[in-house]
């Protein structure tokens, strides 16, 4: 019965890559809901499912709701659009558009490395970045070497420009602010400020003084505090389970899409030149900064280096301690990451001319499939399945429960 729980997904996830190529811009999932809606069929499927995922949140469902759930997803699988759509980072409607991403994935596992519920990036904004943070890091290099606080400088340089010194103050006073009556800070406040700064202001402003480049201790200290640890991540009584920071996080469609974006981007490669899969350090630290101002913010650990990590530890992790080290090491032992954000202060700039963007390639998963054809017999077999998927009555899983899935992926807290 996880069984074919586990193909389900695998047959949602081989739609989803199938139907949407790196290059081709992604329909947004308010778009896709609206031409779902006028289509009787269609309407009816995701309503269930719908239903199925706002129980799901409260508490396990029992094997009947749990078959109709399966059924409805089944159905929806003639519904291209619904299946690949997208969300746009920051936007007005974006936690409404993330709650149909996830509901059309249901059944889906959190674990999934392969999709992020945000378009991607536009290659012009990744070079737009690459470029922009050369062209100040050579602007920054021909100044006096006198051993300048290039983090003190990155603030500066924010505070000349209206929009960033502005939203810049925002955050500082949303995270400083105490609740009256309380010595705490209202850390919703100070996440939604941080997000409104990274989300508007553009990077070469924001990846200034997030990842400015350090040489001495009081230097890191400020980039250290950035982002207000006392306020945004720190817990006075110490760190918690990085699997129980988790599941706080995937029960927020905010944090578990940032998050999925996260290991999206930043997923590491050996062969890579980059360290990163997707080939661009620039992508990653989008996605880094994407995770700032959730329940998983991600910083610096020290005053001396660019090591970065999550607030939490794995003590306690019990036989789920692979998976704890699995979620602490995307971010403390990353290559992706780690040469994201040192190439921001040591890469030698490169001529503009030299550099042509590189040709939209499809997703790893694609270009595997087109190399196997047909040939590998568990492929094969994973597609009949998926063909007749949408008009079996008896569809077999019953009894999968999503709660069992996650134990089972040491998913719970
Ligand atoms: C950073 O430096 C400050 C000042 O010296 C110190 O109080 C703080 O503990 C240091 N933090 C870390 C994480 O090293």
């Amino acid at each position: 019965m996880i069984i074919a729980g586990l193909l389900l997904s695998v047959c949602i996830r081989g739609i989803i890559q199938a139907s949407a190529p790196f290059s081709t811009p992604a329909i947004d999932c308010l778009d896709a809901l609206k031409g779902c809606a006028s289509d009787p069929g269609c309407e009816a499927a995701y309503r269930v499912l719908e239903y199925c995922a706002s129980e799901e949140a409260v508490s396990p469902l029992g094997a009947d709701i749990r078959s109709e759930c399966f059924e409805a997803q089944g159905s929806l699988q003639q519904y291209r659009p619904l299946l690949s759509c997208k969300c746009h980072r920051g936007s007005r409607l974006e936690e409404a558009c993330l709650r149909i991403y996830w509901n059309v994935r249901f059944s889906q596992g959190y674990d999934d490395f392969d999709s992020s519920p945000y378009e991607d990036f536009e290659l012009e904004l990744v070079r737009h970045i690459e470029m922009s943070r050369m062209a100040s890091i050579v602007a920054a290099s021909s100044l006096p070497p006198n051993g300048q606080n290039q983090c003190l400088k990155a603030a500066q340089d924010c505070g000349l420009y209206e929009k960033c010194g502005s939203l810049r103050s925002e955050y500082v006073l949303a995270c400083t602010k105490r609740v009256i009556g309380s010595d705490r800070c209202n850390r919703q406040k100070c996440h939604r400020a941080l997000r409104r700064f990274l989300e508007r202001v553009p990077e070469e402003y924001s990846f200034g003084v997030l990842f400015c480049p350090c040489t001495d201790p009081l230097c890191g200290e400020r980039r250290r505090k950035t982002i207000v640890p006392s306020c945004s991540y720190e817990e006075r009584d110490g760190k918690p389970n990085c699997l129980s920071l988790q599941s706080y996080c995937l029960r927020d469609e905010l944090c578990r899409s940032r998050l999925a974006d996260f290991q999206h981007n930043c997923q590491p490669s050996s062969v890579s030149p980059s360290g990163c899969l997707r080939e661009s350090g620039a992508v990653c630290l989008k996605a880094y900064a994407g995770l700032i101002g959730t329940i998983m913010t991600p910083n610096y650990v020290s005053n001396s280096s660019v090591e970065v990590s999550q607030w939490c530890n794995c003590e306690g992790s019990g036989n789920q301690w692979q998976e704890c080290f699995r979620i602490l090491h995307m971010f403390n032992n990353n290559d992706c990451l780690r040469n994201a954000i040192s190439a921001l202060g040591s890469l030698p700039p490169r001529p503009v001319e030299s550099t042509p963007p590189p040709p939209p390639r499809p997703s790893p998963r694609i270009q595997q499939e087109d190399m196997n054809g047909n040939a590998l017999p568990e492929l094969s077999t994973v597609s009949c399945y998926c063909c007749s998927m949408g008009n079996t009555p008896g569809y077999p899983s019953t009894d999968t429960n999503p709660a069992e899935y996650r134990t089972n992926h040491g998913m719970t807290h």
